[in-house]
């Protein structure tokens, strides 16, 4: 009988089915991410409003539209993380991490929140892991965060995946491309959608997203700011591609991506995959070398991504078998539950996994339930004190050994 409660729009229930496909991504990821030296880190699911606002960027659609904010007792704003690097940067500074030997590299996995138009693959309450790399400039450090996340991929056996690499150059570059892309669309107002046209001089790297047919004429003959890389910007971006290509790493250089939050700068990049859809992007990330000092800190350049674990799911369209079950102790007798309360505890500590009936069924039910749930052997615990052991796949049934039931089984495994 359904409730009449929901889980709310654009969020969903994780059922065992699909838990055990999430614990195989997250169990690939934290190996991946320890083998790297990527050291796990976790930040409350919500911060200060003003972290996001400062740190993701007011012009964003992520702080203008898609915040869960809120008002504690105390009339803070408070809101559900819309995502999981400035509040890292926030600890990193918070906990003193720029007075370590830098880089700091961290890992993360957890909830993140956006009020956005729930579909396949966006969601309003979904998972990130990801990675973060802070107090380097090195190309090397770019170079590592994409090769790791390509691995985790194709460890995964995601299908289909391209890498998508552009560079916003630094600061001071971006600033000056920025306000030539203004100069351009400026120049042709009148051919753009109204949403771009607003926006002009609030995001206008946003037009490059745009769906609409005039929009897309305009940007056609926009300039692109890795065309205009220069000096530093363009050796750092020759070096970490250089870097990809000795790693056997493929990418296309698209010199219209951007993304969609403010701190970017340098590198900056998107694994799509084409069994997606529209949301077609699996994960992404970039540099952000002002982000620190923006939030307070001293100036420390840093590299990072997150990857979508719901997306993972979705480009792998597969479910994961349940595991079955080493053992099932079953009773032929009511007055057998305490012993088989006793060898399914001393079973599971000998590491097999034992289920016993918690539901009062007959011999029968209980050998039904066993089959059910995938249990490869029953241990039979008779009236008499006597034991029998019944291989489920053969339908063989033997007398054992009441006094080394454990054993038995232990044994009978290797
Ligand atoms: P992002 O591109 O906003 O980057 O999100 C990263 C990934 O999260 C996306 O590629 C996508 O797989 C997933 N994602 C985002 N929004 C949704 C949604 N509504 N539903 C389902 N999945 C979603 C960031 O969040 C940056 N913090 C990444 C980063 C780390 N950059 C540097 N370090």
């Amino acid at each position: 009988m359904a409730s009449k409660y929901q889980a709310p729009r654009g969020t969903f229930d994780v059922l065992p089915d699909a838990a055990r496909g999430r614990a195989r991504i997250e169990g690939a990821a934290a190996a991946i991410f320890a083998r790297a030296g990527y050291e796990p880190i976790a930040t409350p699911a919500f911060e200060d409003t003003e972290l996001f606002e400062r740190g993701v960027g007011r012009s964003t659609d992520i702080v203008r539209k898609e915040m869960f904010s809120f008002e504690d007792k105390g009339e803070r704003s408070l809101t559900l993380r819309p995502e999981g690097t400035a509040p890292i940067c926030r600890a990193y500074l918070e906990h003193g991490m720029h007075k370590l030997a830098q880089p700091v590299k961290l890992s993360y996995l957890g909830p993140f929140f956006r009020h956005e138009r729930p579909q396949a693959g966006r969601y309003r309450q979904f998972h990130q892991l990801g990675l973060e790399c802070i107090g380097t400039d090195s190309p090397l450090a770019d170079a590592e965060a994409i090769m790791l996340l390509s691995d985790l991929l194709g460890e995964l056996g995601v299908p289909g995946v391209q890498l998508r690499l552009g560079s916003l150059g630094s600061l001071d570059a971006r600033r000056a491309y920025l306000e030539e892309l203004k100069a351009h669309l400026h120049a042709h107002e009148s051919e753009l959608s109204a949403d771009v046209r607003e926006r002009i001089d609030i995001n206008p790297l946003r037009a490059f997203d745009s769906d609409d047919e005039g929009t897309r004429d305009v940007m056609a003959s926009a300039p692109t700011i890795v065309a205009s890389l220069a000096g530093e910007d363009a050796e750092h971006f020759a070096a970490v591609r250089g870097l990809l290509d000795a790693a056997g790493v493929g990418y296309e250089v698209d010199p219209t991506l951007v993304r969609g939050l403010d701190y970017y700068t340098r590198t900056i990049f998107s694994f799509v995959c084409d069994a997606l859809g529209a949301q077609s992007e699996i994960g992404g990330g970039g540099r952000y070398d002002g982000l620190i000092e923006q939030l307070g800190g001293p100036p420390t350049p840093a590299v990072g991504w997150a990857a979508g674990i719901e997306r993972i799911l979705l480009a792998l369209d597969e479910t994961e078998e349940a595991p079955g079950r080493d053992a099932f102790v079953a009773i032929a007798d009511e007055n057998q539950r305490q012993r088989a309360m006793a060898l399914a505890v001393e079973l599971r500590h000998a590491g097999l996994s034992a289920e016993l009936d918690l539901a009062g069924r007959g011999l029968k039910g209980q050998l039904k339930h066993a089959n059910r749930i995938g249990a490869r052997r029953v241990l039979i615990l008779e009236t008499d004190g006597s034991a029998q052991l019944r291989d489920m796949e053969s339908g063989e049934q033997r007398a054992a050994d009441p006094g080394n039931l454990v054993d038995e089984m232990t044994g009978g495994e290797s």
